[in-house]
């Protein structure tokens, strides 16, 4: 059984957020706040908890920002220190990757998740690695990743991520088949990206966090279309599964698309209410919105 341990997280921000301009005129959707942190350092925060040791971004043009935010700054630790402000200076220092722990890369043309995804073949190389999709926020007791990492521990091969969905969205996701197996880890029997409505095999679908072998980027490379006109990465993992394990990992906590607005909005409310800090002004204030 192959355990080779999971160092590396691939982050696919190149996207444009055309569903949330005017908002990401000059902003990448990434960078768009749920509380008090963007979307991407949630997801990154998620990767670091499970273990994970170096960040690939696989970016595009307008997403400098991006790298910034995970750079340390200079002036501003230097102004922080002089006001002796000692717990910004913590949180920063917590959030901020080791040196030489992050890699950037350019999808140079939006051809789809699966090419987003080859374009990290160099740098991942030849190890198993996790994939993390930056609009799918997910809160639970414990992080979804952390969870796969346990189930990946025991079985090796490869996991995804699955939720259940309502029977009328499993059109817009990947859905994979268990078998109506209960189990929160089970073997996948059959994984389809966005079925024609009526046609899905289940109501699991896929929450955007995976855990994959490097044999992926070989079916990568031969940069088939499928759904959408688009280089899927769905249809490669179906390739690879007939060689390789899969195995589903439900995530049991609540799964926000922030990629929409609703899911934006959905994931503040959830997120701000999780918030020690927050949670009781913070209910106070919806509450009084609502009453
Ligand atoms: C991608 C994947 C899909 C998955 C979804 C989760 O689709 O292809 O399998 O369910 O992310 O957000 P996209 O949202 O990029 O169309």
């Amino acid at each position: 059984m192959n355990t080779k341990r999971i160092r590396k997280a691939v982050f696919p921000v190149a996207g444009l957020g055309t569903r949330f301009l005017p908002a990401t005129r000059a902003i990448p959707k990434e960078m768009l706040t749920v509380v008090d942190r963007p979307v991407i350092q949630h997801v990154v925060d998620e990767a670091r908890a499970a273990g994970i040791e170096h960040f690939v971004f696989i970016t595009g043009r307008n997403k400098h920002v991006i790298e910034d935010h995970f750079d340390r700054q200079f002036e501003l630790e230097a102004t922080l220190r002089g006001r002796g402000k000692e717990k910004e200076l913590a949180i920063l220092d917590a959030d901020t990757p080791a040196a030489g722990a992050t890699s950037f890369t350019r999808q140079q043309v939006p051809l789809g998740l699966g090419h987003a995804v080859w374009c990290a073949r160099d740098i991942i190389g030849d190890e198993p690695f996790a994939l993390l999709l930056p609009d799918m926020l997910h809160l639970g007791a414990k992080p979804c990743l952390a969870e796969m990492m346990e189930a990946y521990n025991q079985k090796g091969g490869n996991h995804i991520g699955v939720y259940p969905v309502a029977e009328d969205e499993t059109n817009q996701y990947g859905i994979v088949d268990i078998s109506g197996s209960k189990e929160k880890v089970a073997p996948i029997a059959r994984m389809v990206e966005k079925p024609a409505k009526g046609t899905a095999p289940s109501n699991l679908a896929i929450s955007g966090r995976y855990i994959l072998q490097p044999a992926i980027f070989d079916l990568l490379a031969k940069q088939e279309r499928g759904a959408g006109g688009e280089i899927q990465l769905t249809d490669s993992m179906v390739t690879l599964a007939k060689s390789e394990p899969f195995y589903s990992v439900r995530f049991d906590g609540k799964v926000y698309d922030t990629g929409s607005k609703l899911g934006f909005l959905a994931a503040n409310v959830a997120y701000g209410l999780a918030n020690k800090d927050l949670a009781g002004d913070f209910r106070a204030i919806i509450d009084a919105h609502l009453g």
